[in-house]
Parts: C-alpha cells; structure tokens; sequence
C-alpha cells in the first residue's frame, strides 16, 4: 500500500519522479524515462515551463495547430489552435474556406465589462448601511489609487461600485458588486487587488463608523473576488448569405438552410441537444483560447453560465431564413487578455499572439468568437446532412492505425483505402491484417 508523502514540493524534480514512478507505476525504470523524453531539450525553456505550477515533473503536449482563411472584418487570419480532437482543425478549416467566398465573417463587441464582487455580511439596518456605503465610496476610489494609477493611465479601471442587498437569500448578506475596464488584460490580479482592498476600507471604515450601532461596526467579510460570468463583456460573430450561394452539401439550397435552422432551433429549446451544440462551439473557442494563453476554464464556466441566463441551458448560436438570406451568429461574453499571464512568457503562446497579428482583447474576442461560430456551422452542417461520423472516423484513422501499430507504408496504403471505403474500428482492423498477412 502507497504511503503518504511529506514534503513533495521540496523534492527536486528528479526525486519528485523517482518517488511517483516508484510508488505510482508498474515499471518505474520506463516511466522515469518516458517523464524525461517529454522534456524540453533547451532547458531555459524547460526551466520556463517547470516555473509555470508546481510539482512540475514533465511537459504535457498537445498538437498546436493552424486553421488558415479565416475572413474576419475583411481581414485574412490564419488561426491557431491546440486541441486534441481529431476533426477539429480541419471543420474550423473547412468553414473558414466556406464563408472565405461569401463575403467572409462580420464581428462587432458589445461590451468590455468585467465584473467583481466583495461578498459580507452586516447585520443591522440597510438604510443604514445604504448612508454609509455613499459616504465610504469616495474612499473605495481613492484607497486603491495606487492599484489602478497604471491602468487609468491607459484608459481603464474601476467603472463602478454597487452595494447589493441580498439578505432576502442569506440572513445580513451584502455585496459590493463592482465593474471594471481592464482594457488589453484578462485583469484576474488587477480586479482581485482592488476587490481586496475594497474589502479592507469597507471593515475599516464600519468598525468606526459614528452611524451604526456597536453590531454594525463588527461588518463581516466573507471574500472577495471576481466573477467569471460577464454578460457584459460581450461579442458578436455573424456570417450570412443568400440562399442560393449556399452550395456544396448535394442537398437543395434551400432544404438546407432550413434544416440548419431547425437545428439551431431544437438546441434553443432541448437542453440535451444544446449541450452538445455548444460543446462543438467550444472545440473551437478552447483550441484558440488556449492556443493564445487565456484560462479556458474561466471562459467555459462563463459562457455556459450565460447559455443559461434565461433559466434553461440554450443554443448560442442563432439562425434565420430572411428575404431568402441566411443568417448564422453567435454572441457571447469572452473576458479574454493579450497582455499579462502566459501571454509574454509562453513562447508559444507569444507566436500565436505574433501569428494573429498581435491583436487587441477586442480584436482576440473577435477571432475567439469566430472560432467558435464556424466550428458551430461545420458540425450542424454535418450533422444535418452526411452525419459526422464519416467525417470523424476519417480524421481519427490514424489514431487508430497508431493504436493498432501500424508502419508509416501501412498507414499511408490504408489512408488512401480509406478514402472511398467507410471506417469503422472493425473494417481498419481487417484491411490492416489484410496487408500484414501479404
Ligand atoms: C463533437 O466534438 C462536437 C459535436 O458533437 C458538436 C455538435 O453535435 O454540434 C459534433
């Protein structure tokens, strides 16, 4: 049985993967070096990666990818992308060349806010609280003046604060929900220091406060921090065209902008179903969100929060049939950073940022979204007329040849097999041992 370990985090690296191989995996000599051929062979970069966490032991790679022509704003993209999924690069890829003709894919930002909260609890009176709370806000500003100098400089910082009474849900619970403009950064530190400083002038402030009774004064923090879900920070893709461009699926033009539609509707109304639409939109804003450095956790919790704003989880991304012209876009909120974070040390992630163009956040929450849409438009477009499996058993071939250990001149015999035969696990099986046995 595998004991506890004290002290992991002051190992070094090369006793941190003698222990877990040892206690961890069945053969520890293979393991250690498997952990060591994923190393950076420079080892600034090495050095580099092992600083980013903790524990640091190996490097954990994805494919970084790039989907090229992607008209955006009439401005050519190529974008890049990490993911694992097989079929991903090429739909988003496919989609981009789609539209590349048709007048390309439209963006517009609908808003930059981001949002943070200091949560307490007061018991007392709320007008009370209300009087306090205008008098103490002038210092709310000018106590955090040293945090946002640097960001007000450049056009940002704090774009309001609110005292919220929500005592109706937890006895004596109040926020103070505040907004900022933190312009080219994600702005997590900046939005975080600020909420805690606001914290701090809030109980100073109280325990003296000549107004409220000896119970008031004793306000209670509970923490402060930013919120993911912004509404407000918000972006809009849309791609459109007359019906009769929208050739190329051996289906009439018009029978399948109908069916994307229905598509789209079924995944407004069907939490089940838009689940999985959304779940394709996010194959593409995750392979660029990570492929760009920006904390894809905080983008999905985000905008599933904001799929669900209006009580059931629904599509987002939207479609119409109107004076014979199709529509197809997307809004959603993309709280997205080009400076700060990984943006300047990742050396990847800076090249993906070089590759975009360097772009603003806006201009990143554009393409992001894009990403997104056309990822969106080229699985329903799949799904609503060959299916996607042809598609993706294709994509996946070679997983499965490397999963069966197939040799470069099998892989390359049976590729070519594949493109007029359908793939299925059992019929690669069969034409690999087909080749083998000759
Ligand atoms: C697979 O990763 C994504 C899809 O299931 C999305 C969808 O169903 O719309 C193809």
């Amino acid at each position: 049985m595998n004991t506890p370990v004290e002290g992991f985090s002051k190992l070094s690296k090369s006793e941190k993967i003698d222990w877990i191989a040892a206690n961890y995996t069945k053969n520890p000599k293979q393991s250690k070096q498997l952990l060591e051929r994923y190393w950076n062979t420079d080892s600034t970069v090495q050095k580099l990666h092992d600083e980013f966490i903790e524990n640091t032991i190996s490097n954990y790679y994805l494919p970084f990818a790039i989907a090229p022509n992607f008209l955006i704003n009439d401005r050519l993209y190529a974008i890049p992308m990490a993911i694992e999924e097989s079929s991903v690069v090429a739909a988003a890829s496919k989609a981009a060349k789609f539209w590349l003709n048709r007048g390309g894919f439209k963006t517009e930002i609908l808003g930059t806010e981001k949002v943070g909260q200091v949560h307490f609890i007061f018991k007392g009176e709320t007008e009370r609280l209300q009087q306090f709370f205008n008098e103490i806000k002038p210092e709310l500003h000018s106590n955090t003046a040293s945090i946002t100098k640097s960001m007000e400089k450049r056009g940002g910082g704090i774009s309001n604060i609110q005292l919220r009474d929500l005592s109706d849900k937890i006895e004596g619970y109040y926020q103070l929900h505040c907004t900022f403009e933190t312009l080219d950064a994600m702005g997590a530190n900046f939005i975080n220091s600020c909420l805690e400083q606001f914290a701090k002038t809030l109980k100073e402030k109280a325990s003296s406060y000549s107004g409220f009774t000896e119970k008031e004064k004793a306000i209670e923090i509970v923490m402060g921090i930013l919120s993911n879900y912004v509404p407000n920070c918000l972006v809009r893709a849309e791609v459109s065209c007359p019906i009769s461009a929208l050739n190329g699926d051996n289906i009439p033009q018009k029978e399948f902008a109908q069916k994307m539609v229905q598509a789209v509707a079924i995944a407004k109304v069907e939490p089940y179903r838009a689940v999985t639409h959304n779940k394709g939109i996010m194959n593409g804003i995750d392979a660029v969100v990570l492929a760009t450095g920006n904390d894809f956790r905080a983008i999905e919790a985000g905008v599933h929060a904001y799929a669900a704003r209006e009580g059931s989880y629904s599509s987002l991304t939207h479609a119409s049939i109107e004076d014979d012209t199709f529509r197809f876009w997307i809004e959603i909120p993309l709280a997205l950073g080009t400076v700060g974070g990984l943006t300047s040390l990742h050396p990847l992630v800076k090249l993906a940022l070089e590759i975009l163009q360097n772009p603003s956040a806006k201009e990143l929450m554009q393409i992001v979204a894009v990403a997104g849409l056309a990822q969106n438009f080229a699985a329903v477009r799949s799904l609503v007329t060959t299916g996607i499996q042809k598609g993706h058993m294709k994509m996946h071939l070679l997983n499965m040849l490397n999963q069966m250990g197939a040799s470069e001149s099998e892989k390359l015999q049976l590729v070519d097999y594949f493109k007029d035969n359908t793939v299925t696990n059992a019929s690669v099986k069969e034409a690999l041992e087909k080749i083998q046995s000759n």
